[in-house]
């Protein structure tokens, strides 16, 4: 599934990627991309609305924690985490693979 325009989408540090039935988070972090599933697994607050803290992305409601390149929880209420997607470059387009 195509992302966006890798130009584009760089110019966002973090920023909510919506499709008809899947809310993603899309992280640009030290010039990487990272793709989780947004809903935090504790009450389902949109992780997009969170903050960068270096290799984590904080939740915006109780402040559980993440880990941008794997989606595991690294906080009591972060539970096992949130699933992080395979992304590819290409033609300067950015793509997930979609299971
Ligand atoms: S909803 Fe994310 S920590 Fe509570």
């Amino acid at each position: 599934m195509l992302l966006g325009s890798i130009e584009e989408l760089k110019k966002t540090k973090i920023q909510c990627i919506e499709t008809a039935d899947q809310s993603f988070v899309l992280i640009f972090q030290q010039n990487q991309f990272y793709l989780l599933d947004n809903l935090c697994p504790h009450k389902a607050a949109a992780l997009c609305d969170g903050e960068i803290y270096g290799e984590e992305i904080e939740c915006p409601w109780h402040k559980a924690r993440f880990d941008i390149k794997t989606g595991h929880g690294l906080s009591p209420l972060a539970g096992a985490g949130v699933k992080s997607w395979p992304i590819i470059e290409d033609g300067g387009q950015l793509l997930v693979k979609l299971d």
